[in-house]
């Protein structure tokens, strides 16, 4: 397997504050990569750093072997990324369809102002529907977001982000906030989309999702890279065992118990 992501040494500071050091990783082309570790380890501003959001103080950052160092966010999706983020932010005035085929217009123009006035066109729409249709909520597609419960907004999310034909799509928390049949069920579709082709970054704090769907593991602990490797092994590693303990998870497996309940009810 070539890797389609190299994250290099990389290293972010927030006003002389280590957030990441030092931590390398690759993303092989096809994988489902787990990205996991304690609250404020770092992941979500590891995602920053591969979108563009975050600048890294150092380090180096890889797609398909080329440097993505400087450039902007928009420019980077154009070459294959896309995010999902933890907090869902649907365009609330307009209806779940519109949002997706917005999003997939958007794709095409790298313009949300262009999306706009494209935005009827039924190459889109039909581009919307179809994605409405692998997530699964089809039902809604005329409804407004706002009535939508986080189960549905979840999808939307999703939805939105593979309207950008992401060669890499990177998912924050998508389990978060959903029952333990929803996750499940999320989690099944986002092994579909890995297996349609999309390689994916999951971070997620449901380790029992985690370890049935996840391929490999990156562990990070306060910015370091504390493990990385086959799911069952790592989550059996003593490093990332004492990790999770000391941040307060009340499991003492964490690799079939702590979920990201469990870690607020103890923390
Ligand atoms: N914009 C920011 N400014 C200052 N500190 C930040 C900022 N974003 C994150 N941090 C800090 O960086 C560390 C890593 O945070 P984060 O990446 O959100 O962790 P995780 O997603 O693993 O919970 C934390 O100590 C957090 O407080
Ligand atoms: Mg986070």
């Amino acid at each position: 397997m070539s890797a389609l992501l190299s994250v290099g040494a990389v290293t972010v500071l927030f006003d002389g504050v280590t957030a990441i050091s030092n931590v390398s990783f690759d993303v092989n082309q096809g994988e489902l990569l787990g990205l996991i570790g304690p609250n404020g380890a770092g992941k979500t501003t590891m995602l920053r750093v591969i979108t563009g959001v975050v600048r890294q103080t150092s380090g180096t950052v890889l797609l398909d072997g080329k440097s993505l160092d400087g450039l902007p966010t928009h420019l980077r999706i154009r070459r294959g990324l896309a995010l999902s983020q933890q907090i869902v932010t649907p365009f609330r005035d307009m209806s779940v369809i519109d949002n997706v085929a917005f999003a997939a217009g958007a794709a095409k123009t790298a313009s949300p102002l262009k999306a706009m006035f494209h935005l009827r066109r039924e190459r889109e729409l039909d581009a919307g529907q179809r994605l409405l249709a692998r997530l699964g909520i089809t039902a809604h597609a005329a409804e407004s977001p706002k009535i939508q419960p986080m189960g549905i907004l979840k999808r939307l999310e999703l939805a939105r982000a593979l309207a950008l034909a992401p060669q890499l799509l990177l998912l924050d928390e998508p389990l978060a906030g959903l029952n333990s049949k929803e996750a499940r069920l999320l989690a099944d579709t986002i092994v579909e989309i890995n297996r349609g082709g999309t390689t994916i970054i999951l971070i997620e704090h449901n380790l029992g999702e985690v370890l049935r769907v996840c391929h490999r593991l990156v562990v990070l602990d306060n910015g370091e890279k504390i493990a990385e490797g086959e799911p069952a092994a790592v989550m059996n590693n003593a490093t990332v065992r004492a990790a999770y303990l000391g941040s307060g998870a009340a499991a003492s497996t964490p690799a079939t118990t702590a979920t990201a309940g469990d870690q607020h009810a103890a923390a």
